[in-house]
């Protein structure tokens, strides 16, 4: 007999037909009562023994059984039918005093420790249920607006993006030479590699061929950043469009993010519908003032109803340095001179207490930005981006990028970095160059807001920060 998946059973429940279940056990009372998921819903099915003499001594919490039974209508509290069982197969034993997931609630710093049976729990399995539907619904996205997907390479010789820090990628060993230092003509690759920090370059290259492309895929950053926001391997989803300038990039940056909210609001209803609720009892701890004013699911449609801001650097700039958090000294960065970056107390002030919606910030200086943003014709800011979200901060960063061989090559040398490593870079200025444009959208960010979860360690399956790659 076929396995039913427990969500096909909410979905359309069949009474007094017979079925078969499998999963692990979540609760077992009374000796009759086992509450069982099989990961297919945020939902546990109740399976009710009635007969005697079914063994019993083996089922335990985190146990996996397969159940065969009748679908009927429960008389009992909290579920409109159950399983009435025939017969059970143990699958899996599980010691009841040892298993770590009991049935009672964790902290998430004890869940860490457990990666590998944290997907066990509820929590856990609606935040990576939507972590999958929202890849999916980034593709869906790409797909249906005609962008190719590339896939740009992980392992890379390019170490001139400059957007963080790498992690070497090497098969030497203890190839040093005292005077000479390391050889990488002798390494793997005859030269030095690492582990990318963006596909961005490689994804301008297509989309000077194939018009509109995106990645989205895997990148490595070596930062020593130990922050709830950062971390060490990370998803990055990469669309670049020739013919685009940064209004074309702003709106379909807006654009993209409403739909992919959307698409969660209408395809994870019952595993959002959970975190709202886990949400709204943490903020019943908290005093009224530091209480969030919209729950999660209104936050997510808020942002999906409502246009961003759209700002300059120069204006931000203005509304943060004359603004009271700043004269009351409240920022422990203070904003004085025009040209320092912006830190995530002031993006969220913008976001959070100014203009209380999600902030698009562009024209950045261009001190503070990379080389390949497109310079202003004030010659002091660039074409870039930030978007920025409510308890997240900077989710998006993008710009226009300098089609322009000159200006780009002066930018290149300005930043130090070598011209001749960048060739193939500076070819697509030399050959039919236009203007084109991208952003990057850091995916734990994206589920972080739409699950609530404050710390990208819960947010993907096996975390790696500093200190830590377990699992
Ligand atoms: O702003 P970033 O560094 O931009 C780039 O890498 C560009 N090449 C993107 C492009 O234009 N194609 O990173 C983009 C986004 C950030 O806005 C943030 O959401 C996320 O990636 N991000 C991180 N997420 C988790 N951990 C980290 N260490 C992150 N660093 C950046
Ligand atoms: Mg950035």
């Amino acid at each position: 007999m076929d396995l039913t998946k427990i969500k096909d059973i909410y979905a359309s429940p069949n009474y007094n037909s017979k079925i078969v279940v499998a999963g692990w056990v979540r609760a077992f009372r009374g000796n009759r009562f086992i509450e069982l998921n099989d990961g297919s819903t945020i939902q546990n099915i109740q399976c009710v023994i009635t007969d005697s003499n079914l063994d019993t001594k083996k089922i335990n919490v985190g146990s996996s059984l397969k159940i065969q039974g009748s679908l009927i209508q429960s008389i009992g509290k909290g579920q409109t039918f159950e399983i009435e069982v025939m017969d059970i197969e143990i699958l899996g034993e599980s010691d009841p005093d040892k298993y770590p997931i009991q049935p009672k609630k964790h902290s998430f710093e004890f869940l860490r420790e457990q990666a590998h049976l944290r997907i066990r729990t509820s929590t856990f399995s609606a935040v990576m249920r939507i972590r999958s539907k929202l890849a999916f619904g980034v593709h869906q996205f790409f797909n249906e607006k005609g962008f190719n997907y590339v896939h740009t390479p992980i392992i890379t010789s390019s170490d001139a993006e400059g957007a963080g820090e790498m992690f070497q990628v090497t098969t030497l060993n203890n190839n040093q030479n005292e005077k000479k230092g390391i050889d990488y003509s002798e390494d793997f690759f005859g030269k030095k590699t690492s582990l990318t920090v963006s596909g961005q370059l490689e994804a301008e290259t297509y989309a000077l061929g194939l018009g509109d492309v995106y990645t989205f895929g895997p990148t490595f950053r070596a930062e020593n950043s130990n922050t709830s926001r950062h971390a060490s391997e990370f998803w990055m989803i990469e669309p670049e469009m020739a013919f685009y300038d940064l209004n074309d990039n702003m709106d379909l940056a807006e654009s993209f993010l409403k739909y992919v909210l959307k698409y969660i609001i209408d395809s994870c209803k019952e595993d959002l519908k959970f975190l709202d609720e886990r949400l709204l009892k943490d903020q019943s701890q908290k005093p009224k003032n530091e209480r969030d004013e919209l729950s999660l699911i209104e936050k997510i449609n808020f942002t999906i109803d409502n246009k961003f801001t759209r700002i300059s650097y120069s204006d931000a700039f203005e509304i943060l340095k004359n603004s009271n958090y700043n004269k009351k000294k409240k920022f422990n960065y203070l904003i004085n001179e025009w040209g320092c970056d912006f830190q995530s107390e002031h993006e969220r002030f913008l976001v959070e207490k100014h203009f209380k919606s999600p902030v698009i910030i562009y024209d950045y200086p261009s001190k503070i930005k990379s080389f390949y943003m497109r310079l202003n014709d004030d010659d002091k800011t660039v074409r870039a981006m930030d978007v920025l979200f409510p308890g997240i901060g900077e989710i998006i960063g993008g710009s226009q990028r300098e089609e322009r061989l000159d200006i780009l090559k002066k930018r290149i040398n300005e930043m130090g970095i070598d011209e001749k490593e960048l060739w193939w870079y500076l070819d697509l200025r030399k050959y039919g160059t236009v203007p084109h444009s991208g952003f990057g959208l850091g995916f734990e960010r994206l589920i972080m807001f739409c699950t609530g979860m404050q710390n990208i360690r819960d947010v993907i399956p096996y975390p790696r920060t500093p200190k830590n790659a377990s699992f």
